[in-house]
């Protein structure tokens, strides 16, 4: 079918459903088309038929009325929110669709492994929306090391930085912050971090080990005469750096309207804002807020063959990852944009060699620096190609990468090391390194 379109149904036409791989769609319509759609709100639900053309009768308010019919098209998205991700996939891949999920894949290993052996049992396409590694920056570092340049890799050093006002917006006050609501955080954000620390080694993990805690944004933490809320804190205005006020103010005297203002008000006016600061979650002291998800954790990574890696994550730096790989022959050091090599010869200079990424390929814009467009564009490839080999997402890789997520947490909670043998336990036949 390489001329074919790949046809769609999409569950959850929000945010990455619809404005991130539905967008990707609508400007390939030579590619693929959407010819159903399952969406509850009734505003995103018309826009995805206004901008698809969908039938009525493939328009559905719930993914199981969609799941529910004959298959309506050759894949699925699916892009619900992180609790809802296993049934519907479950589901899809007994009705034979290829399948793209949302990252994470569900909130227990448990879960990941149903999925994933729902998928394998019927020969479906299933991909993850680990979008990092379809991102330039991310393959460019991989080809480097696949091509040998680096020679053996030794350790990996990564950090993810996430900013502490992005912190505040969405683990602190925001839908990210309470695990109960989400996931815990290295699930919810730091599990793309995880996965393509995987990918770069490329070989087995074995242990993993983590300390974290939410050292800051808590009771104990909080100044003298901070307020409950900070339209009426006395630190609001230049004393406090996770003021919500001068955040969202600022953004709207800037006529920044995007995220993270689109998520606190609709009309973006200051009355509407201020009214949302007084009433709402995101006017909440980060110090006094019903958020529980550590703000600093590091994980340690054991691979086969004596590899190390260790990763932080950490709500108090700007905004970016930064990664440095030390292998026998060379180092590379990286942060999102220009990655830097060195490669070691006899003599004590140092030749470095920088590549920039925005350089590197003509189109990086689109979300996760252009990850999020070369993702569609891998899974429709796959399809139409019949080449599951496109797909460095798939079931398998996924899974680890997972796994040694839902392993990380459990060591940092139970104060141990623990090995990945341990999360296969029960499910030998899919760890595929053994
Ligand atoms: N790959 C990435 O880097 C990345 C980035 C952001 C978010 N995500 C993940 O994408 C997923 C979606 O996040 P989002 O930001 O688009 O959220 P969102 O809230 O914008 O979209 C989720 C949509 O699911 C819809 N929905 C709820 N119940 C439904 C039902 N019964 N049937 C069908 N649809 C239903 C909601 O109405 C909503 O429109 C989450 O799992 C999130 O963690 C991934």
């Amino acid at each position: 079918m390489a001329d074919k379109k790949v046809s769609f149904a999409i569950i959850g036409a929000g945010s990455r459903g619809l404005d991130s791989y539905g967008k990707y769609i609508q400007e390939h319509l030579d590619e693929a088309e959407v010819v159903a759609v399952a969406e509850p709100r009734e505003f995103q639900r018309k826009e995805a038929v206004r901008r698809f053309n969908i039938p009525a009768e493939n328009v559905f308010t719930d993914w199981k009325e969609l799941l529910a019919r004959p298959k309506l098209a050759d894949a699925i998205i699916i892009a619900t929110t992180d609790r809802m991700h296993t049934a519907p996939a479950i589901q899809a891949a007994e009705k034979k669709y290829h399948i793209l999920l949302e990252k994470p894949m569900a909130s227990t290993a448990d879960e990941c492994i149903q999925i994933v052996e729902a998928a394998k049992k019927n020969g479906v396409f299933f991909a993850v929306c680990h979008v990092l590694r379809y991102a330039p920056f991310y393959t460019k570092i991989k080809s480097i090391i696949d091509s040998g340049e680096l020679g053996e890799i030794c350790s990996i050093q990564h950090m993810e930085g996430i900013a502490w006002w992005h912190f505040a917006h969405s683990f602190v006050r925001g839908n990210f912050g309470n695990e109960a609501r989400s996931s815990f955080i290295l699930l919810a954000k730091s599990c793309h971090d995880v996965d393509i620390l995987k990918w770069m080694v490329s070989k087995p993990c074995l242990a993993v080990q983590s300390f974290g805690h939410l050292k800051h944004f808590r009771k104990e933490c909080k100044p003298a005469e901070a307020g409950p809320r900070c339209m009426d804190c006395p630190l609001a205005d230049g004393k406090c750096p996770y003021s919500a006020k001068t955040l969202y103010f600022g953004n709207l005297r800037k006529a920044e309207h995007g995220w993270p203002l689109a998520m606190v008000i609709d009309e973006m006016t200051e009355d509407a804002l201020e009214k949302a600061l007084r009433e709402g979650p995101y006017g909440r002291c980060v110090y006094q807020s019903d958020n529980d998800v550590v703000d600093t954790q590091t994980v340690n990574m054991e691979f086969e063959d004596n590899i190390t890696v260790d990763f932080t994550m950490s709500a108090f730096t700007p905004h970016g990852r930064k990664i440095r790989i030390m292998g026998s022959k060379g180092y590379l050091e990286g942060d999102d944009q220009v990655i830097r090599m060195l490669k070691f010869h006899g003599e004590r200079d140092e030749d470095w060699v920088s590549y920039d990424v925005n350089k590197l390929a003509t189109d990086i814009t689109g979300g996760h620096g252009g990850g999020d467009q070369r993702l569609m564009n891998a899974f429709i490839t796959a399809i139409r190609t019949d080449d599951e080999s496109l797909l460095s997402t798939g079931p398998d890789e996924t899974l680890e990468s997972h796994l040694m997520v839902f392993a990380a947490e459990k060591a940092r909670l139970e104060n141990r090391i623990v090995t990945m043998d341990e999360m296969y336990t029960g499910h030998e036949q899919l760890h595929t390194h053994k």
